[in-house]
C-alpha cells in the first residue's frame, strides 16, 4: 500500500508561515465548511460556493502552508497567522514574466518553495546565477522543473507536475514573432490549460494533488485546552499478552501536550506500548475539541462517536523522537478490530516545534492484534474500509510489529516519548489558481452594438490581426479556469485572472517611469495601456494571498500616479489592492448582468 502522509512545522502553536513572512494578520478559528458537492446545483448554491470558496482562499490565505502542506494552529483563537503558501508551480518561469514572479516570490519569500516549470532549464541558468549575489533573493528555494514542451504533456504529466502545490501561477503563453508562433496557441493557450483545469477539477482528491489547508480542519482532542483530555486515555500495553512494557498519557501543562511515554520491551514476547481514548470519555465534546461527537443507538445500545464524514484524514501535531508510530481508530463493536495507520517522527525539531502528519482515511489498513485482516482469510474483512462518520475511539500505538504485519525494522526497545499538541480531522482542498491572460481576448467576439460604442478598442492592431486566433484560444483557456469553481469534484479552486495590457520590461521609451506607475483594474474588457512585468508579477504574487481578487477576470494596467496638490506624486486614489478588487465583481455576477453601454453613448 502506498502511504501518502506529509509534514509540516509549527512554531510555539503560531503558524510557520507568519515567521516565514512576517506578516501580522490577525485571525480567529473559523468553523470548517461543510457540504461542497454542488454540480448542476441551482444558481443559488453555486454562488454560495463561490462564497465558500472565497472563504476557502481568505482561510488558506489567513493562516498558513510550509513545505506544500499545510500545518495547523487550530488551538489559538488569539495567534497571528500570515499570508503565505507552502510551494506555488509557476508554468512558464522561464518567460520574461515567469521570471519576473520567480524574482517576486523569492524576494518577498511568498512561499517556502516555487516549482519553477519550464521548457528548457538552461533559459534559466543565467537568472538563477546572478541570484547568487543576492542574498535577499536565495531565502526560497527554487526547484526547477525542465518538462520540454508543455502542449506535449498528458494529463498524468501536468498532475504529477502540480502535485501538493498550494498554488499555480500560469504564465505561459504562445509568443509570436514576425515567423509567427513556434507553439500553435490552440495548443498550449487553450488545449494545455484546459487539460491542467481538468487536471485539478477531476483528479484533485483522488491523486493527491490537493493540499491540506490548516483551516480546513476541526480539532478532534486539542490538549491545548487543558488536562482533562488526557485522563480520557488509557493504557493497553502488552502486559494483557504477557508482556513487560509500560506506557501512560498524561498532560504536561507546561507544553500544553499530552504525553504519550513509557517503557518499551520485548520481554515476555511483548513488544507494544497502546493508548486509547474512547469517544464516550470525552463527551460532552466541546470542551475537547470542535469535531462532531455524536451518541446514537447501535442495536439498542448508546454509542458515543466521533462524525468525521465530511473530512478525508486524520491530522496529528505532534513531537515525537524518530520514532515510528501508529494511529489506531475504532469504527465498529467487532472485537480488536481497528483501522491502523502509521507516521515516522523527527527528533531533530527545533525546540517549540511541532510537525503535522496528515494521514489520509483511505490509507488506513483494518487490523487485529497487529494483523491486517485480509490474512487471516476473511473475505469480508478483507473488503472493509474505514467508515469516518463512526469513529468511537483514537489510539496511539508504539510497536515492534509494523503496519503490514511484519516486524517493524526501525523498532528500538526502550523509553520513547511523543508529545501530541492536538488530533485534528482534516479536509483536502485544491490549489489557488492564478492565470495570466491578455485584455482584448473577447474583442473579436463582441457583439455589434459594444463594437460600435468602443470603435477604437475593436480595431487595436492585435484585434484585427489576431494571429492563428490567439485570442480566442486564450478566452478559451480562460474559460476552463474559471469552470474550476463550479467543478463536481473539488471544492472548488479558488482562481483570478488577470487580462494584462500591453507588457513592458522598463525599458519602453513611452513608457517613463513604469514602476512607479499607479494600477488600475477594470473589468469588460474595456483596457489599453502598459504595465510593466515587474510590476505585473508583484500584483500576481500579492493576489495569490487576496482572497478579494478571488473569482474575478479582470484588466490591469499602470497609470501614471496622480499629482497631489502640493506636487508631491503622492497618490489621490490611495485605496489598497484590497479595496481596488473588492470593486470588480466576480464573475458569476457579471454574467448575470447585461452588458449596458455607458451612458453618455446611449
Ligand atoms: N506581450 C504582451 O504585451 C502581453 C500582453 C498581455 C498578455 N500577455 C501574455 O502574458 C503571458 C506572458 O507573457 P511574456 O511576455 O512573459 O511571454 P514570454 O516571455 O514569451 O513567456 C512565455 C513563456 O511560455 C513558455 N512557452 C511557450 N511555449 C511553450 C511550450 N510549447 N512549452 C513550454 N513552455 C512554453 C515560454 O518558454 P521559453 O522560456 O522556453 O520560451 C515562456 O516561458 C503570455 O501568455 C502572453 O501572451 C502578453
Amino acid at each position: 500500500m502506498q502511504v501518502r502522509r506529509s509534514v509540516a512545522l509549527e512554531y510555539f502553536g503560531i503558524v510557520t508561515m507568519f515567521v516565514v513572512s512576517g506578516h501580522t494578520t490577525v485571525k480567529s478559528f473559523r468553523k470548517p465548511l461543510v457540504g461542497s458537492r454542488y454540480a448542476g446545483a441551482p444558481l443559488e448554491r453555486r454562488l454560495w460556493n463561490k462564497r465558500k470558496c472565497a472563504r476557502l482562499w481568505m482561510q488558506q490565505t489567513s493562516s498558513a502552508g510550509t513545505a506544500g502542506t499545510g500545518t495547523a494552529d487550530a488551538s489559538s483563537t488569539d495567534s497571528k497567522p500570515t499570508a503565505g503558501v507552502g510551494t506555488v508551480a509557476v508554468f512558464g518561469a522561464s518567460g520574461r514574466t515567469g521570471k519576473q514572479l520567480l524574482r517576486q516570490l523569492c524576494s518577498q519569500r511568498a512561499c517556502r518553495q516555487v516549482r519553477a516549470i519550464v521548457r528548457d532549464a538552461s533559459r534559466l541558468r543565467n537568472e538563477l546565477a546572478s541570484w547568487k549575489q543576492d542574498p535577499s533573493l536565495n531565502g526560497v528555494h527554487v526547484d526547477v522543473r525542465a518538462v520540454g514542451d508543455l502542449t506535449r504533456l498528458d494529463s498524468n504529466a501536468l498532475s504529477e507536475l502540480v502535485r501538493g502545490v498550494d498554488a499555480i501561477i500560469w504564465s505561459a503563453g504562445a509568443s509570436g514573432g514576425r515567423d509567427g508562433f513556434q507553439t500553435s496557441p490552440a495548443a498550449l493557450d487553450e488545449a494545455t490549460l484546459q487539460r491542467l483545469c481538468s487536471v485539478l477539477a477531476t483528479e484533485s482528491t483522488a491523486n493527491g494533488v490537493t493540499f491540506r489547508s490548516p483551516d480546513e480542519m476541526v480539532r478532534v482532542l486539542d490538549f491545548g485546552r487543558g488536562p482533562l483530555v488526557p485522563a480520557a486515555f488509557t493504557a493497553v500495553d502488552d502486559v494483557i499478552m504477557g508482556g513487560q512494557s509500560k506506557s501512560s498519557f498524561h498532560f504536561d501543562s507546561n507544553d500544553s501536550v499530552g504525553l504519550f511515554t513509557g517503557l518499551v520491551t520485548t520481554d515476555g514476547g511483548g513488544g507494544f506500548c497502546h493508548v486509547r481514548c474512547d469517544a464516550s470519555a470525552v463527551m460532552p465534546a466541546e470542551r475537547f475539541g470542535d469535531a462532531p461527537l455524536v451518541n446514537v443507538d447501535e442495536n439498542g445500545r448508546s454509542v458515543p462517536h466521533w462524525d468525521l464524514a465530511a473530512y478525508d484524514g486524520i491530522a496529528l501535531v505532534v513531537r515525537g523522537d524518530g520514532r515510528r508510530y501508529k494511529v489506531n481508530l475504532k469504527t465498529s463493536s467487532e472485537p480488536e478490530l481497528v483501522f491502523q495507520q502509521e507516521f515516522v517522527t523527527s527528533d531533530d525539531l527545533p525546540p517549540g516545534t511541532f510537525e503535522t502528519h496528515f494521514l489520509p482515511f483511505a490509507d488506513f489498513v483494518p487490523v487485529r492484534r497487529g494483523e491486517p485482516v485480509y490474512s487471516t482469510g476473511s473475505a469480508q474483512l478483507y473488503a472493509m474500509k474505514l467508515d469516518p462518520n463512526r469513529i468511537r475511539s483514537v489510539g496511539l500505538v508504539y510497536s515492534k510489529v509494523a503496519i503490514g504485519g511484519g516486524p517493524a525494522i526501525d523498532f528500538r526497545p526502550g523509553r520513547f516519548h511523543l508529545a501530541c499538541r492536538r488530533i485534528c480531522a482534516y479536509r483536502q482542498v485544491p490549489p489557488r489558481f492564478l492565470a495570466l491572460s491578455s485584455a482584448a481576448v473577447t474583442r473579436p467576439y463582441w457583439p455589434p452594438l459594444k463594437r460600435q460604442a468602443y470603435p477604437e478598442l475593436a480595431q487595436v492592431p492585435i484585434v484585427k490581426l489576431n494571429p492563428a486566433g490567439v485570442l480566442g484560444h486564450k478566452l478559451a483557456g480562460e474559460d476552463a479556469v474559471r469552470t474550476l469553481v463550479s467543478h463536481r469534484s473539488s471544492l472548488g479552486a479558488p482562481y483570478a485572472i488577470v487580462r494584462a495590457v500591453g507588457l513592458n520590461d522598463g525599458d519602453d521609451p513611452d513608457f517613463p517611469g513604469a514602476a512607479q506607475g499607479e494600477l488600475r483594474f477594470g473589468q469588460g474588457d474595456l483596457m489599453v495601456g502598459k504595465i510593466s512585468r515587474t510590476v505585473l508579477a508583484e500584483l500576481l504574487v500579492n493576489l495569490l494571498n487576496e482572497p478579494e481578487g478571488f473569482c474575478k477576470t479582470f484588466e490591469v494596467k499602470q497609470e501614471p500616479k496622480t499629482m497631489s496638490r502640493n506636487g508631491t506624486g503622492a497618490s489621490a486614489a490611495t485605496l489598497s489592492l484590497a479595496e481596488k478588487l473588492r470593486q470588480l465583481r466576480t464573475d458569476v455576477a457579471r454574467a448575470l448582468k447585461p452588458w449596458n453601454p455607458p451612458p453618455s453613448l446611449s
